[in-house]
C-alpha cells in the first residue's frame, strides 16, 4: 500500500532522494538557489463589506447571492451554488458526485478542507477494471460500475449545520426550485448533451431528463425540468444528509446501480462521512496559498512548482524563457504527483518533502534556462488534457468569509446514468483511480500504487480550490480541466501575484505540462510565434490545442481599496456577481 516500499517506488524513489541531496547542499547558497523570502501577510482588514460570488452559470451565482442576501453567509451561499449547479449544470456536477470545499472563517482565520470526495465502494477491489490477460477494460469510465458513492449530499449538511447560519432547508430552496420549475438550455450544456447522447439515452430517466422524445439534445432555451431530482434534494432538505443516505433515495439508488451492474450496498450509502483536512498552506514570493491537501494532487503540485519558481528571477528573462521555466517546474511537480500521491487515509505520503523549499531547489537544480528536459530522465511512472467537465466556483461574504469550491462527476454527465426514481446522475470518479500502475486514465494522467483501487478508498483528485492571500489583497480561485486544473491554478497565481485583474486572470491562455506526455500542451494564443520558435529551439515538444480549457472562476478582494471584483471564465457561460 505504502508507495515508498513498493520496487518501483524504490527505483523512481532514488532520483527524488538524491535530488533532495543536491538541494541540502545548495540550500545555503545565495543568489538564484536562496529560499524565498519568507515575508508575513499584512494584517487583514474584518470585513470585505460586499459579498461575490463566481461561478460557471448565472442561476447558480444568483443562488448564492440569493442567500448572502437572505442572511447566509459565504458557506451557506457555498451550499446553495453547488446545489444550484447540480441542477443547471448537471454536466459538471452534482448530488451524485462529490468535490472539495475549502473554508477560511474570517472571525479567527480558521481555515479547514472538507473533503467530500466520492468513495470506493465496499466491495470494490484493485483489479475491478482489469480483464484476465491484465488489460484495462471501460469498466472505470462506462456505467453503474464506474461509479463511487457520492460525497456531495453529505457536505452539505456538513457545512450548513457547522459552519452555516441558515438552515440546511433554506439553503437548497434555489436549486429545489430550479429543478421543479426549470430553467431553459444552454448552448454549453446543449454541446455536452450532444457529446454524451448515447450514453443518456441508455438509462431511461436521464433520458427523460435531458433528452426529447425522439432522443436528441433539445433546442436551446427548451425548458429542462428535474421533478425526481427535486424530490431529492427536497429528502435533503428536510432529513438533511440522511434524506439521500438512506430511506427510500438510498434504495432507489441501490437498486439502479445494481440492475445496472454496479456494486453499490446501502451500508456502503449509510456509512459515507466527509472528512475535514487541513489545508496546505505555502508561500510565494509574500503571498500566503492555501490550498487543497490529499486526496487532491493540486495543492501539492501547485505548491512545490511555486516553490520551484520562487528561486528564479522572472524580471531578467524573457517571455519564452520564463514560460519554459514555469513548464519546467509543472514537469517536475506532475512526475511527483504520479508517484507519491494517493488518499492519505490509506497511505503515507512524503508530503513536508514535497512541499520543501530545499527540496524545491534540489528539483530547481536540474532544470536548464535553455534546454527542455526530457521526461524520460526524470525517472517515473502518462496523457491529453481534456474537457469543460467538472466545476468550481468562489464565494467571499461580507464579513470576509471564504469557499473556493471544485466539485464534479468526473466526465461529462459522470456515467450518465441516473437510477430510476431518483433524479441522481451518477459519477465516473472511480477512473480517478489509477486501475493499473503506469497505465493512463481518461485525462491521461498515470499514478501507481499509492493511487490503487480498495474499498471505501477515494480517487487522486486534480481538483485544486486555492486561496491567495498577499499584503495587497486576496484571491479565491480554482477550475475545472481534468489533469489541466494544476496548472490553470498555478498560471492564475503566478498572474495574481504580478497583479493581473480577476477578469485578465480568468480569460489567460494557458499551456500546461503534466511530465508524461512529454510535451507543452497550449491554447491559441498562448504562446507567440517567437516563443514556440524559441521553446522548440531548446527542445520541447508543443502540441497545439484547437480547442480551449478550463472554466475559472475567481473573486478578488482589494484590501486598500476595498474593492471586490468577481470574474468568469469567458470560455464559459458563467457570471461573476458582487453583492
Ligand atoms: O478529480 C479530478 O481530478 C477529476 N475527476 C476532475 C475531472 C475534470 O476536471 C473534468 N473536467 N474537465
Amino acid at each position: 500500500m505504502i508507495p515508498q516500499n513498493s520496487p518501483r517506488a524504490r527505483r523512481l524513489a532514488g532520483p527524488l532522494i538524491s535530488i533532495f541531496a543536491i538541494a541540502l547542499i545548495l540550500s545555503g547558497a545565495p543568489g538564484a538557489w536562496a529560499d524565498a523570502a519568507r515575508p508575513a501577510v499584512a494584517a487583514r482588514p474584518a470585513v470585505a463589506h460586499k459579498g461575490a460570488v463566481a461561478s460557471a452559470y448565472p442561476l447558480a451565482s444568483q443562488a448564492g447571492q440569493e442567500i448572502l442576501a437572505a442572511g447566509g453567509n459565504a458557506f451557506d451561499a457555498a451550499v446553495a451554488v453547488a446545489a444550484a449547479l447540480a441542477v443547471v449544470e448537471p454536466s459538471s456536477s452534482g448530488v451524485g458526485g462529490g468535490g472539495f470545499f475549502l473554508l477560511h472563517r474570517q472571525s479567527d482565520g480558521f481555515e479547514t478542507m472538507v473533503d467530500a470526495r466520492e468513495k470506493a465502494p465496499g466491495a470494490a477491489t484493485r483489479d475491478m477494471y482489469l480483464d484476465k490477460a491484465g488489460n484495462e477494460t471501460k469498466g472505470s469510465t462506462d456505467g453503474p460500475i464506474s461509479a463511487a458513492i457520492p460525497g456531495e449530499p453529505a457536505a452539505f449538511e456538513y457545512l450548513a449545520r457547522k459552519y452555516g447560519k441558515l438552515p440546511l432547508k433554506q439553503s437548497l430552496q434555489p436549486a429545489i426550485r430550479l429543478a421543479r420549475e426549470g430553467f431553459p438550455l444552454y448552448l454549453r450544456l446543449q454541446f455536452a448533451i450532444k457529446a454524451k447522447r448515447e450514453i443518456l439515452a441508455r438509462s431511461p430517466d436521464a433520458a427523460k431528463a435531458f433528452l426529447t422524445a425522439d432522443g436528441n439534445a433539445p433546442e436551446v432555451g427548451a425548458i429542462i425540468r428535474q421533478p425526481e431530482l427535486a424530490n431529492t434534494l427536497e429528502a435533503m432538505a428536510t432529513q438533511g444528509a440522511r434524506g439521500f443516505y438512506e430511506g427510500r433515495v438510498a434504495e432507489q439508488l441501490v437498486a439502479g446501480v445494481r440492475a445496472g451492474g454496479g456494486i453499490w450496498t446501502l451500508a456502503d450509502l449509510k456509512n459515507y462521512r466527509v472528512v475535514e483536512r487541513k489545508p496546505l498552506v505555502g508561500e510565494y514570493h509574500g503571498a500566503r496559498i492555501v490550498t487543497a491537501p490529499p486526496p487532491s494532487s493540486g495543492g501539492i503540485a501547485v505548491l512545490d512548482s511555486l516553490n520551484i519558481l520562487a528561486g528564479f528571477d522572472f524580471h531578467d528573462v524573457d517571455s519564452a524563457t520564463r514560460k519554459h521555466l514555469i513548464v519546467e517546474s509543472m514537469r517536475r511537480a506532475y512526475r511527483d504527483r504520479a508517484i507519491f500521491l494517493g488518499d492519505p487515509d490509506f497511505i503515507k505520503m512524503p508530503l513536508q518533502q514535497l512541499m520543501s523549499v530545499d527540496y524545491a531547489a534540489g528539483q530547481r537544480s536540474s532544470i536548464r534556462a535553455d534546454k527542455a528536459m526530457p521526461s524520460d530522465l526524470l525517472p517515473g511512472i502518462e496523457s491529453e488534457p481534456k474537457g469543460m467537465n467538472t466545476t468550481h466556483f468562489s464565494v467571499l461574504d461580507a464579513a470576509g468569509n471564504r469557499a473556493a469550491v471544485t466539485i464534479t462527476v468526473n466526465l461529462f454527465f459522470g456515467n450518465g446514468y441516473m437510477p430510476t426514481g431518483t433524479g441522481v446522475l451518477l459519477n465516473n470518479e472511480m477512473d480517478d483511480f489509477s486501475a493499473k500502475a503506469g497505465a493512463p486514465n481518461a485525462f491521461g494522467l498515470i499514478g501507481n500504487t499509492a493511487n490503487s483501487i480498495a474499498p471505501n478508498k477515494r480517487s487522486l483528485s486534480s481538483m485544486s480550490p486555492t486561496f491567495v492571500e498577499t499584503p495587497k489583497g486576496l484571491m479565491i480561485i480554482g477550475s475545472p480541466g481534468g489533469s489541466t486544473i494544476i496548472s490553470q491554478v498555478l498560471l492564475g497565481v503566478l498572474n495574481y501575484v504580478d497583479g493581473m485583474t480577476a477578469a485578465d486572470i480568468v480569460k489567460y491562455p494557458h499551456y500546461h505540462h503534466q511530465y508524461m506526455p512529454d510535451e507543452i500542451g497550449y491554447e491559441p494564443g498562448a504562446l507567440t510565434d517567437a516563443e514556440i520558435a524559441r521553446l522548440q529551439s531548446i527542445g520541447h515538444k508543443l502540441r497545439p490545442s484547437t480547442r480551449q480549457w478550463g472554466n475559472m472562476q475567481v473573486v478578488t478582494w482589494d484590501f486598500a481599496s476595498g474593492k471586490v471584483d468577481a470574474a468568469s471564465d469567458p470560455r464559459g457561460e458563467g457570471e461573476g456577481l458582487v453583492y
